[in-house]
């Protein structure tokens, strides 16, 4: 896929596309992307407690799922996702969110290193800009740190294939771009490809964890030299 068709999907189109989907996104793809993030939130809720960002937090579907000693920050562009996602805290008392705001991925205004783990859960296909949404996640994230994705990665070859190429024209529409090859994501020096397995249903989506390095890269390049 050409950067031009990338840049395609712009802020607008993705403000509107999910405006569209808010009220019924639970029930549809809610539904087909729940394993993903189920396995997602059960690894996080191994990991020791601590700050989780969630990126493209949605409707928040995947929070009442945290153990509640991680606190959680949620962001996301559009307006009615979000407003469901604070529905949902006040109604199921989710006391360890401490704070649903909306943000653009591409340029968050977090400090560096503010989480120990920065999760986006079938985002990467949906932002104006992948590799900057990347670059962010690394940044927010600390020395340590895990980042993970879970994502529909397109594929080149054989029938799946051609039905992506068939359905990128539609991207604006469906509000994600079934087009997207995994080097797409593949863009972080400080991150480190730990685990990468397929998810329900018929391994459609993938999830990605990272570590952050804990080194800087001074002080690797500082360590070779
Ligand atoms: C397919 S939904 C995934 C929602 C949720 N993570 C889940 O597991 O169901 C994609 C979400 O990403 C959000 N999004 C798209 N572009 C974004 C951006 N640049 N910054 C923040 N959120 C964004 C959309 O508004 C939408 O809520």
């Amino acid at each position: 896929m050409s950067d031009q068709q990338l840049a395609d999907m712009g802020e607008d189109a993705v403000k509107k596309a999910y405006a569209r989907w808010a009220p019924v996104y639970d029930l549809t793809f809610g539904v087909i992307a729940d394993a993903g993030r189920k396995h997602a939130v059960r690894h996080i809720n191994t990991l020791p407690a601590g700050r989780v960002l969630e990126v493209g937090v949605g409707t928040g579907i995947s929070l009442p799922q945290y153990r509640r000693d991680h606190r959680i920050t949620g962001i996301d562009l559009s307006p009615e996702m979000l407003a469901k996602a604070r529905e949902r805290v006040r109604k199921e008392g989710l006391d360890n969110v401490e704070d649903i705001i909306e943000m653009d991925a591409g340029a968050m205004s977090f400090d560096d290193a503010s989480f120990d783990v920065v999760v986006a859960m079938y985002v990467l296909t949906v932002v104006p800009d992948p590799q900057i949404v990347m670059r962010e996640l690394e940044r927010v994230c600390r020395p340590g740190g895990e980042v993970i994705i879970v994502n529909h990665f397109s594929q080149e070859k054989g029938l799946r294939g051609k039905v992506e190429k068939g359905m990128a024209r539609f991207a604006e529409d469906l509000g994600w771009r079934p087009e997207f090859p995994k080097e797409t994501v593949m863009v972080c020096d400080e991150l480190r490809l730990v685990d990468e397995r397929p998810m329900k249903p018929f391994g459609l989506f993938t999830m990605m964890r990272f570590h952050k390095s804990s080194e800087t890269a001074m002080q690797s390049a500082a360590a070779q030299a």
